[in-house]
């Protein structure tokens, strides 16, 4: 975000779709070419955008990386997205081979290429998260322990990038609301901090000579954002697994942010007194603020706000619309901010 000096996004970088009105005809079509197998639906994607009677399977590299009976079993089972509280949208999903090819991941490069490119061999099978800090429960989660008393709900939620692109996802997961009552945390937990692996010898961004980032990539959310029924922990995109370039097993989705706060891969979360340094603040912290809410009216000093561009871009129409307040997530998340100065709190 902060090197790549080009803005915007070159229509070559981004592959031309036309099929968004059908979305059904897309689904399928999209699936079995992404999957390799006749795409036989989608269990939870919900409403216009479901499939019916038909099921996905997860293609070969998707199986290596979430291999276990228990982890199949949990995506039997989605929810679909509820209509109301800001779960679901309606419009156009973005298609799954521009979300799983189109990445910000500078753990596995610099490009937006590099992700799908890099991670091939990343395992995430087994895995583990530390709960830390300020929380009853602190203790080594395996991934099974920190998934299986939740069920698993699709939310359809918009993406918003700082550097302009827009994407809408469909996303597997459920609140981390819900997981931070099982820690529960103390009186002194304000905030909640996120890490991501590290680990150099899988993720070839963490082993460059020449890199921004002090690694391990971290974010944080006040404690009234994480509890926010919108803050997202996801485990899959599309009906299935999350592919290693869009954060597996486990990261964060917060769709009223810059989409730099959704922090991937997540091995790490600790309950803390002080607000916790993050990444891109650390970094250039009069470009990145702590908050990073999405504001058409305040400008990153070198990407204006007001507009995006909502991908894939097409070869007819340039795809740019307005951007929304919090990313048309305010009477979700507004009243969180009552009396702040948004410019200054950006
Ligand atoms: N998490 C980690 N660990 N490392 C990253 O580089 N990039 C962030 C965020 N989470 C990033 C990360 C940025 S800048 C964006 S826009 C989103 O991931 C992109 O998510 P996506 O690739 O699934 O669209």
């Amino acid at each position: 975000m902060l090197i790549k000096s080009k803005p915007d996004i070159l229509p070559s970088e981004i592959t031309p779709e036309s099929v968004f009105h059908d979305r059904r005809r897309f689904l399928a079509s999209s699936l079995s070419a992404a999957f390799g197998v006749a795409a036989a639906g989608l269990p939870g994607l919900s409403g216009a955008a479901a499939g019916d009677g038909l099921r996905a399977r997860a293609p070969e590299d998707l199986a290596r990386s979430a291999p276990a009976q228990w982890w199949n079993a949990k995506f039997e089972n989605i929810s679909p997205a509820a209509h109301e509280g800001g779960f679901y949208t309606a419009e156009a999903l973005t298609p799954y081979r521009d979300v799983i090819s189109y990445n910000n991941f500078y753990e596995f490069g610099m490009d937006k290429g590099d992700p799908i490119a890099n991670s091939k061999q990343f395992k995430v099978d087994p895995w583990s998260v530390s709960i830390e800090g300020e929380v009853e429960k602190p203790g080594v989660y395996t991934l099974e322990d920190i998934l299986k008393p939740h069920d698993l709900e699709e939310r359809i939620y918009r993406l918003r990038c700082v550097e302009r692109w827009s994407m809408v996802i469909p996303w597997v997961g459920f609140s981390l609301a819900d997981l931070i009552k099982r820690f529960q945390p103390t009186s002194k937990a304000k905030y909640v901090e996120f890490l991501t692996l590290f680990d150099p010898s899988s993720m070839a961004g963490q082993r460059a000579r020449f890199t921004t980032i002090d690694w391990p990539y971290r974010e944080a959310l006040r404690m009234d954002e994480a509890m926010n029924p919108l803050t997202l922990l996801a485990v899959g995109v599309y009906g299935n697994f999350l592919p290693p370039q869009n954060g597996a097993p486990i990261r964060l989705v917060v769709p009223w942010k810059y989409g730099f706060k959704s922090i991937k891969s997540i091995v790490k979360i600790r309950f803390r007194e002080q607000e916790p340094a993050t990444s891109w603040n650390m970094l250039a912290p009069q470009e990145y603020g702590f908050y990073a809410n999405v504001n058409p009216d305040v400008h990153h000093p070198r990407w204006r706000q007001d507009m995006e561009t909502r991908l894939p871009q097409t070869l007819l129409s340039s795809s740019r619309i307005p951007t929304q307040l919090f990313n048309g997530y305010a009477e979700q998340v507004a009243s969180l901010y009552k009396g702040m100065d948004l410019t200054k709190n950006y």
